[in-house]
């Protein structure tokens, strides 16, 4: 990594993402666009500021990094404490989740015929590297929760809307019942991606 431009590797996913979505809105082909680029992003995890790595004693935190202008991706930092875990939620947009830094467990959920939801499959723990994919197609509804009880864990999402802002829902397990949510974001400045001067000087000097 270069120390003079830290944030490079954030920059480039956001650049080879933004020529992503101006190729296709195809979800399949997005998908599949998102997940090496995903996959380089995060083969290296000491770009992450440590702002966007903080967790909170009682919540899970999610940091938005980047949004594009157009909002067709978002660009999410999420850090679990200890012990911490989402409810039952949705996204209505296809995402990536690929781990930073710890461990993460997910499980997924399908709703039967009478209307309830039942886990889908065995529980999945995912470490550093690994990447899982949700959409309404793919599969849309899971929880993630930290696998480590003693330290945070931290991945990282890309999903195609400005993911803090989509109406979505969480699901009461027992009875499927939804209700809407926003998730919005933990803080309300991005990285600054674009101040390249350290790197640009001492190119010069
Ligand atoms: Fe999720």
């Amino acid at each position: 990594m270069n120390d003079l431009d830290a944030l490079a590797p954030l920059r480039e996913f956001v650049r080879g993402m933004t020529r992503l979505v101006e190729r296709t809105d195809d979800e399949a082909a997005l998908l599949a666009g998102a997940r090496p680029l995903l996959a380089a992003l995060i083969a290296d995890d000491r770009w992450l500021p440590a702002d966007c790595a903080q967790p909170d004693p009682k919540f899970y935190r999610q940091y938005l990094l980047h949004c594009d202008p157009l909002e067709r991706f978002s660009v999410v930092s999420f850090v679990w404490g200890p012990g911490q875990k989402t409810p039952v939620h949705d996204h209505t947009v296809w995402g990536l989740v690929g781990v930073l830094r710890g461990a993460e467990r997910c499980r997924r959920y399908e709703r039967g015929a009478d209307g309830k939801l039942r886990p889908a499959g065995e529980e999945q723990v995912l470490e550093p590297g690994a990447i899982e994919a949700v959409s309404p197609t793919v599969g849309d509804i899971h929880t993630v929760a930290n696998a480590l009880a003693d330290r945070p864990s931290v991945s990282i999402h890309v999903y195609g809307a400005n993911i803090g802002a989509v109406r979505r829902h969480v699901f009461d397990a027992g009875t499927g019942a939804a209700k809407d949510f926003v998730s919005g974001y933990s803080a309300a400045t991005v990285p600054n991606l674009w101040d390249r001067s350290a790197a640009v000087r001492a190119a010069a000097a």
